[in-house]
């Protein structure tokens, strides 16, 4: 099939990607010119895992092209992508000003019947709105699609590759069998594709969303707690996700959530149910607990500190929001260094990706290194924000020796505490004595 992607993000590149490594012809739109420049020069704008191969094989075979001209992609596709940000506005809404942007644009260079498909997570009743705004620029049949995204970052490809599903919201059969055809090669272990109504579809994401943020959430508030009654919250946690009913999933108690996705979805659904008169008391509270959990462990830090925070100096390790991303949007990390930085300490930080898109959001007030270890050299303490996998398993012996008074503050509870207190380090995790 013919295909054009719009929005060139973490999204717009895997999908676009995916679908021509499954043998479509596919157009990426993105309004950046210098990142469509480097693309096309095979420069990666994101790390994703297994994505750069992809986009580099796809494009030398010629079924992949990068361009701004969204005309030349709406005129050599039968369905169009719509994957561009919907960021948090200042009142909380979603803004859906490019949704509607490159709308109006697809209304005005359509020419032939086309399917529109919604991959951006949208708010309820955005479908009507972009519906209605294609129509008023143009005369020519199309179809709407509510076509919401489900891919994690750091395993966007598997995502997109083996979905748990996929979910269609039309309520046309002639468009639910044409996207079908073409998710059949990702369905081949009869994962399922759900198909309902656009704003079924639309509302679906947000409901992810806030559940997937209500079981982090859940667990950090569950980890106050143990800290206060010298319960190991790792106990806890494997204990009730062994509970088929409850499912191991999203229970990592750790400094919080962050990312592109979660903290504004729920400040999106928040701000939907005050305008239509639900308060979403759910929401509000995990948004209330994600911002304690981290004011927690900034506070931790500070106390252990206190008096002498002008003369501190942290390592850090691990910027990004979660691991195998370089996206730092709303990383616990950076709201946690920023608030370290104001109280007057240094701040030197490795990270295998994150480092200067880190380093651009805390507008170059860090430190950054090329390796774990030299973050360690002249520090008084080692912090932890981001689950690498390469932070796992350190020298223990080495980070004893490198740092001034040998302590870890680990807000992913990535080490046994007494392997790390064996290794003379003081250890501070999350939820454990
Ligand atoms: N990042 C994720 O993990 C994820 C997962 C699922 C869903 N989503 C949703 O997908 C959407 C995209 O997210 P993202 O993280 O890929 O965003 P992003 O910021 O990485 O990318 C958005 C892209 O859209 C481009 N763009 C903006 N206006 C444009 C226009 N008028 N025409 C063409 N291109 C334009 C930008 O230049 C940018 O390259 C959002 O709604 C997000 O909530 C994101």
């Amino acid at each position: 099939m013919k295909v054009c992607v719009v929005g060139v993000g973490y999204v717009g590149l895997v999908v676009g990607g995916c679908l021509a490594e499954a043998g479509n012809d596919v157009v990426c739109v993105d309004t950046d010119g210098e990142k469509i420049a480097a693309l096309k020069k095979g420069v990666m704008p994101i790390y994703e895992p297994g994505l750069a191969e992809i986009i580099s094989h796809n494009e030398k075979l010629g079924r992949l092209q990068f361009t701004t001209d969204l005309k030349y992609g709406v005129d050599n596709s039968h369905i169009i992508f719509l994957a561009v940000g919907t960021p948090s506005a200042r009142d909380g809404s979603a803004d859906i000003s490019a949704i509607l942007t490159v709308a109006a644009d697809i209304g005005e260079n359509l020419k032939e019947y086309r399917i529109i498909a919604t991959k951006s997570t949208v708010p309820v009743g955005t479908y009507k709105k972009a519906t209605d705004i294609i129509k008023s620029k143009t005369a020519t049949a199309f179809d709407y699609v509510s076509n919401p995204e489900f891919l994690k970052e750091g395993a966007a490809v598997e995502d997109f590759m083996r979905p748990d599903r996929i979910i269609i919201g039309t309520t046309n059969p002639s468009v639910r069998k044409i996207m079908k055809q073409l998710y059949s090669p990702f369905m081949r272990k009869g994962n399922r594709i759900l198909f309902m109504d656009a704003a079924s579809a639309e509302m679906t994401k947000y409901a992810a969303n806030t559940m997937l943020a209500t079981r982090i959430s859940f667990m950090n508030e569950i980890s106050a707690l143990c800290e206060e009654l010298g319960a190991d919250v790792e106990f806890v946690r494997r204990g009730i996700g062994s509970d088929s009913r409850i499912g191991s999933s999203f229970l990592f108690p750790g400094v919080g959530f962050g990312g592109s996705c979660l903290p504004k979805d729920i400040r999106a659904l928040i701000h939907t149910g005050s305008e239509h008169g639900v308060e979403m008391t759910m929401g509000k509270v995990v948004q209330q607990i994600n911002e304690r959990q981290q004011e927690r462990f900034v506070k931790r830090i500070r106390d252990f500190f206190g008096g002498r925070e002008e003369k501190t100096i942290l390592a850090v390790w691990g910027l990004s929001f979660k691991a195998r991303t370089n996206d730092v949007r709303e990383s616990p990390a950076i709201y946690c260094i920023s608030k370290l930085l104001d109280c007057g300490m240094k701040i030197k930080a490795y990270d295998p990706e994150a480092a200067s898109a880190a380093s651009a959001a805390l507008d170059g007030r860090i430190e950054t290194v090329e390796n774990g270890y030299d973050a360690l050299e002249g520090a008084d303490a080692l912090v932890i924000f981001t689950d690498w996998q390469e932070f796992r398993n350190p020298n223990f012996r080495l980070i004893a020796e490198k740092l001034r008074s040998p302590v870890i503050f680990d807000g992913r509870n990535l080490y046994d505490p007494d392997v790390v207190k064996k290794a003379g380090i003081e250890y501070y995790s999350v939820g454990r004595k």
